[in-house]
């Protein structure tokens, strides 16, 4: 088993290196002039099972391609099996064609994972879980609701808490929180105008002197987050939590969050944004790298995977 980082998250990669106790491939990752990708493997990789450790963050074109050439790159090496590691999956929310005459982007991202030469897929709370159906190499899809059950376990009481889903897609996530919380759901009634833009139109559910802790895989502008809490304020919740996987966190969101009445954001590692949040009070960053560590120990061993969630 080996491990190559790419450059979306050294950070993260050098976490799970550690609880795997296994070193990085040594391996040089560079841009000629013009911006092409160069990568060159300096250790010998023959017949060994690498698993590429690249999200699809921002900026999201470069570190796709990057993670097709390093694919190429250990194919042409003569690794035995090759496991795209990508704890955040970029260009899932593209998974249907919503107007006439767009692409299927997730599909396409899906297929050039495949034809550069990866085995098989890692990842953490797909947007949409039925993405997997796109490819036809096998896809593990980790999820962080043990992370964040232990989390809400230890900060908050439960007695008083309601999950509540920032729109119609996320009540199947917010649903599986709740169950396992054993605490109630309440549902944001959210319309998109434009893309990127989002507006809420009504809570379904009771949130009035409630915790209320919302739910959702992707946090990008904040646009849906912030006006979720905004309207949970007015229908009179007491507290707003937040939970999200993925912090993409563009363009101003992280002062959105700042003066939002979001009393505490939690997001996850699979993004790096150790430096974005500096100064955030409501913002704290979880690691998910034990569980991936966990989850590639197993599959290299070929051990259950589903098993760390039961
Ligand atoms: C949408 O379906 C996703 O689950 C997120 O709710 C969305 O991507 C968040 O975007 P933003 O923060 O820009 O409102």
């Amino acid at each position: 088993m080996k491990l190559l980082a790419g450059n979306s998250n050294k950070n993260l990669s050098q976490k799970i290196s550690r609880f795997l106790k296994t070193r990085l491939v040594n391996s040089k990752i560079k841009k000629f002039a013009d911006g092409e990708i160069y990568v060159e493997i300096n250790e010998n990789i023959r017949g060994n099972n690498i698993f590429i450790i690249q999200s699809i963050s921002s900026p999201a074109n470069d570190n796709l391609l990057e993670m097709l050439i390093c694919i190429d790159a250990l194919k042409r090496s003569s690794a035995k099996n090759i496991t795209a590691v990508i704890p955040y999956f970029g260009y899932a929310r593209q998974d249907r064609k919503v107007v006439p005459r767009t692409s299927i982007s997730a599909k396409l991202v899906s297929n050039l994972i495949t034809k550069a030469g990866a085995d098989r897929v890692v990842t953490v709370d797909l947007h949409a879980g039925q993405i997997q159906g796109f490819f036809d190499i096998p896809v593990d899809n980790l999820f962080t609701t043990p992370i964040f059950y232990r989390h809400i376990k230890k900060r908050l009481k439960l007695n008083n808490l309601v999950c509540v889903s920032p729109d119609a897609g996320g009540i199947n996530r917010t649903r599986g929180l709740s169950k396992i919380l054993d605490v109630g759901l309440a549902i944001v009634d959210k319309r998109r105008p434009a893309p990127g833009k989002s507006e809420v139109m009504n809570i379904i559910g009771n949130v009035k002197n409630k915790v209320c802790i919302i739910v959702d895989d992707i946090i990008d502008s904040g646009g849906t987050i912030v006006n979720a809490a905004k309207m949970l304020k007015s229908k009179g919740a007491k507290e707003i939590h937040v939970y999200i996987t993925h912090g993409v966190l563009s363009g101003d969101a992280v002062k959105r969050i700042k003066n939002s009445p979001i009393k505490n954001l939690v997001i996850t590692d699979t993004i790096d944004n150790s430096k974005k949040i500096n100064g955030a009070k409501n913002i704290e960053i979880l690691s998910i790298s034990n569980l991936l560590g966990e989850a590639l120990k197993r599959i290299s061993n070929s051990t259950s995977v589903s098993d760390l969630f039961k």
